[in-house]
């Protein structure tokens, strides 16, 4: 859990996209905030370039700042919803191509196009299965010095803390909690991923993580990974550097901070 289906009914059914996913970035101060101090710093050596791929791009949070750093924009996501959305926001973009998919497969991007692949955000919740098929895809889909960025679950590694709390009955409300003892809060994570199983998928898919940053989320837990991965026969770095930072949330934090200073909607009038 959570499951293709279970993705599906949210991101394409209940979920409430009037906000176009901006309200994610609240903690940050802002999507444009995010990107340009806590995305793009991660990103930029790929950066600008030919064709990038954006799975699961929702509304278009982060199509917003790619589709300017590139020369073609394939965007992918299984909600019908979201690329309906996309294409409303983009309309008039000529260099976006919009596909709506089963939530497993790359099959409409032809092979060795892409530049750089790039997800963020969206598959934290997709389990270990469906994230091999989507590594055993990129690697036929990249070119052969291209490179993926993608934002992942590491919910595993904290399975057994979870389950311990559950049986006893710690939720929020409870005390614990509130007084910052426990943290139970699973940010709907995918618990069969961990930033080790992904780096060995992404092995057994023909590709090799460069980097992996493990990062904590919404809690202090670091239930997430960022990992960079090539084709191992490329010109990037062959040893992989596996980064655990525990302060990924206080970066947000100072960078909301900074909002009031350099976010467009705080220098805008009215
Ligand atoms: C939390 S939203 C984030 C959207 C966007 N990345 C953002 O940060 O604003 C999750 C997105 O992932 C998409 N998604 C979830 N599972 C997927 C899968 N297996 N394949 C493709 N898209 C998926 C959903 O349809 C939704 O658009």
């Amino acid at each position: 859990m959570p499951t293709v289906e279970e993705n599906k009914s949210a991101w394409d059914g209940t979920y409430d996209w009037s906000q176009a996913g901006d309200e994610w970035s609240a903690t940050w101060g802002g999507a444009d905030q995010q990107w340009y101090f806590s995305v793009l710093p991660r990103i930029h050596p790929f950066v600008p370039t030919g064709t990038i791929l954006e799975i699961a791009p929702g509304f278009g949070r982060w199509t917003q700042f790619l589709k300017g750093l590139c020369g073609r924009l394939v965007v992918v996501d299984m909600a019908e919803k979201c690329i309906d959305g996309c294409r409303r926001r983009f309309a008039g973009e000529k260099h976006l191509e919009y596909h709506v998919n089963d939530g497993r497969s790359l099959e409409m991007v032809e092979d060795g196009s892409v530049d750089f692949a790039f997800s963020f955000d969206s598959l934290v919740h997709v389990e270990l299965d469906v994230l091999d098929g989507y590594l055993r895809q990129l690697a036929k889909k990249l070119k052969p010095e291209g490179v993926a960025f993608i934002h992942h679950s590491n919910i595993g590694e904290h399975v057994e803390y979870l389950e311990k709390l559950k049986r006893w009955g710690v939720k929020d409300g409870h005390p614990l909690v509130k007084w910052g003892l426990a943290h139970p809060a699973d940010h709907w994570r995918a618990r069969s991923v961990t930033a080790a199983k992904f780096r060995s998928a992404a092995e057994g898919a023909g590709l090799r993580c460069l980097t992996q940053e493990i990062v904590n989320w919404g809690t202090p837990r670091l239930i997430d990974c960022l990992s960079t991965l090539a084709l191992p026969g490329s010109g990037w770095r062959k040893e992989t550097v596996v980064v655990r930072n525990p302060r990924f949330m206080d970066e947000a934090e100072e960078i909301r901070q900074k909002a009031p200073l350099y976010a467009r909607t705080g220098l805008r009038a009215g």
